[in-house]
């Protein structure tokens, strides 16, 4: 009998019972606490306007298409970083501009030394600029203030490094609840989100493991399911399949690619791999800190 359970519990059950027919990332985190409104912008409901689409075909094509800006994702605008240090200054973003928009695979190639990451690490709010502004869903991200910076970079960013960054003293499905937990998703609706992406990612079973028992490709999985937990705006990935030999990074690459293509998410992804950024939407070439040019690539289908 049930009849002691409190009425919230219930609540929770019928969630989850819902939740085992819907599509994986069509699932809007419900937070305890909603997120917070930024200034006027309505930061908030954007990201739960984002997170309702689970993206056709003709809802992608119309993307390409019209370019009004709620079809924008992210906006980099005259952006400069400057490091000072006793040896001097150095220039390391030189004024680079360009739009991402929603749904799209984006990948950045450039030399060792060109930027990308100082690039990425601002639009990631993990730095800041020297001058210029970053838009994401165009709210002007560095005009917020630094708690608010903080709760948008856990709602509506997620990040993918080339060395994973998982907490290896906890279990793998801890490492992806963790953005929710910061964000205030009920105990419930986290646990059943993190099993279903570990399970979108081939990686269920390993669950209860610690991130060290797994092979690289699995714990960049790992990283992927974090990355999608909060069901950002963007996806940033700073050389995410540098560590891996060449047959797991293109399985993770293809992870990713399946993740624009089937759930329209919005990724960046840093590469030194020239065939890997050929199979993006589109590349942008960065030199010494400048855009060199940006090409539109050639559709390939999903494997
Ligand atoms: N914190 C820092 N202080 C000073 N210089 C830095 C700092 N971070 C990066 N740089 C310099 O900025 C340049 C671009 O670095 P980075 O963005 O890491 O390039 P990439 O990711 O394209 O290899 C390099 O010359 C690097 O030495
Ligand atoms: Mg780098």
């Amino acid at each position: 009998m049930n009849s002691n359970r409190a009425p919230h519990d219930q609540n929770d059950l019928e969630e989850s019972e819902n939740a085992e027919f819907s599509v994986d990332l069509n699932i809007k985190p419900s937070y305890s606490n909603p997120p917070p409104r930024v200034s006027q912008q309505n930061l908030g409901r954007d990201l739960a306007d984002d997170s309702d689409v689970v993206v056709d075909d003709t809802a992608r094509s119309n993307n390409a298409k019209k370019t009004n800006r709620s079809n924008i994702a992210m906006e980099v605008r005259n952006l400069h970083k400057i490091y000072e240090s006793q040896a001097g200054k150095s220039v390391v973003l030189k004024g680079i501009n360009f739009i991402i928009k929603k749904g799209e695979f984006v990948s950045i190639v450039g030399p060792s030394g060109s930027g990308k990451s100082t690039l990425l690490n601002i639009m990631g709010a993990l730095d800041t600029p020297s001058s210029g502004k970053i838009f994401i869903n165009n709210v002007d991200i560095f005009a917020l203030s630094k708690s608010q910076i903080a709760d948008m970079r856990n709602k509506l960013i997620g990040y993918i490094f080339q060395s994973y960054n998982l907490i290896n003293r906890t279990t793998v499905q801890k490492n992806v609840e963790i953005p929710a937990i910061i964000a205030g998703m009920s105990d419930k609706q986290r646990k059943s989100r993190a099993l279903k992406l570990l399970d979108l990612l081939g990686i269920k079973n390993k669950s209860n493991y610690k991130p060290t028992n797994l092979s690289g490709g699995q714990q960049q999985r790992v990283a992927i399911a974090r990355s999608l937990m909060n069901n950002p705006a963007i996806i940033l990935a700073d050389e995410a399949t540098g560590n891996l030999d060449t047959k797991t990074g293109e399985e993770v690459f293809e992870l990713l690619r399946m993740l624009t293509k089937r759930y329209n998410r919005t990724i960046v992804f840093v590469t030194h791999n020239p065939e890997l950024a050929a199979r993006t939407d589109r590349t942008i070439f960065i030199k010494d800190g400048q855009v060199e040019r940006e090409s539109i690539n050639q559709k390939y289908a999903l494997t």
